[in-house]
């Protein structure tokens, strides 16, 4: 079997446009969405994502306030500009770009940021909210992967899902949203780790596996299993010296070898990194539009 390829582009562009639309008529009532993103440091690839974010903002008509620091911003700083942002109605969605520098508290930082303006979703009262099944700001990544999951016409309910990797940000939200009861949901659900003894002997039973594991080739075509639907959550920099950047941009999945054996597969980069920034767009609509009584 040779896998139909999802194409996370198209899927983005088509919620955006549908984003798009909605800010418009939100316009049209003196609404204007409003992200603060927030930087700090220097880290390649981060800066390269919240650039891309701001310019999806940029490209949408949702206002975007764009704060680089460097490196040496103190707690103290950082907080305090939360705390501006959390108090300016100009903004509905505060962004703290993950990984801080070490010297911060990543913790604190984020249960400082307005829970009514956490459109990552990562304040602890959101994803206490999200897991009792309340509404909530739902972490972009996981949203992202369910939403093309959803548009690609993936049966989510009663299908086995195994994910590879239990990170905060994709992992444990993303098992959540699969196995709570509800649209795009209502999955059977194995999470695998580093821990895990054999992962393959859980991927091959997958109906769905979705690898986040942060590591190039860690689903090889061995694991799955003749017409899984394949989703790559991994984005790994590796040298390329044939490249401008001397690097290229590959998953966790090998991805031309699984292709032969999945119904459906996503690629790197064009995937899910698209659909993250998009589901970032729509919590900052939400968040507008709530904040305005809509
Ligand atoms: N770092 C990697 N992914 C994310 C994300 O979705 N949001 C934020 N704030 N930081 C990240």
């Amino acid at each position: 079997m040779t896998a139909k390829i999802i194409d996370g582009k198209e899927i983005a562009q088509q919620i955006r446009g549908e984003l798009a639309t909605e800010i418009q008529h939100l316009k049209t009532r003196g609404i204007v969405p409003g992200l603060g993103v927030i930087l700090v440091g220097e880290d390649p690839a981060s800066r390269s994502y919240v650039t891309a974010k701001e310019k999806a903002c940029h490209e949408i008509g949702i206002y975007s306030n764009d704060n680089r620091l460097p490196a040496t911003t103190t707690q103290a700083e950082l907080l305090a500009l939360i705390a501006a942002m959390n108090a300016n109605p100009k903004i509905n969605g505060i962004l703290v770009q993950l990984p801080l520098p070490k010297h911060l508290n990543e913790s604190e930082v984020l249960l400082a940021i307005d829970p009514d303006k956490d459109v990552d979703g990562f304040h602890p009262l959101n994803v206490g909210r999200m897991v009792v099944g309340e509404k909530a700001f739902l972490p972009c990544t996981p949203h992202g992967v369910l939403q093309m999951m959803a548009r690609s016409g993936v049966k989510i309910e009663g299908a086995h899902a195994v994910i590879v990797g239990r990170s905060n940000i994709v992992g444990k939200p993303l098992a959540n949203l699969l196995m709570a009861k509800g649209k795009m949901a209502n999955a059977t659900v194995t999470v695998c780790h580093t821990k895990t003894k054999d992962i393959g002997h859980y991927t091959r039973q997958a109906d769905i596996v979705i690898a986040a594991a942060g590591r190039p080739n860690t689903v090889t075509a061995d694991m799955i299993k003749d017409g899984a639907v394949v989703i790559d959550v991994g984005v790994n920099r590796v040298e390329d010296a044939s490249k401008k950047a001397g690097f290229r941009l590959v998953g966790d999945v090998d991805f031309d070898a699984c292709k032969q054996k999945a119904s459906l597969i996503t690629p790197v980069p064009g995937g899910v990194g698209p659909m993250t920034i998009t589901m970032l767009l729509y919590n900052t609509v939400e968040s507008a539009k709530r904040a305005n009584g809509l």
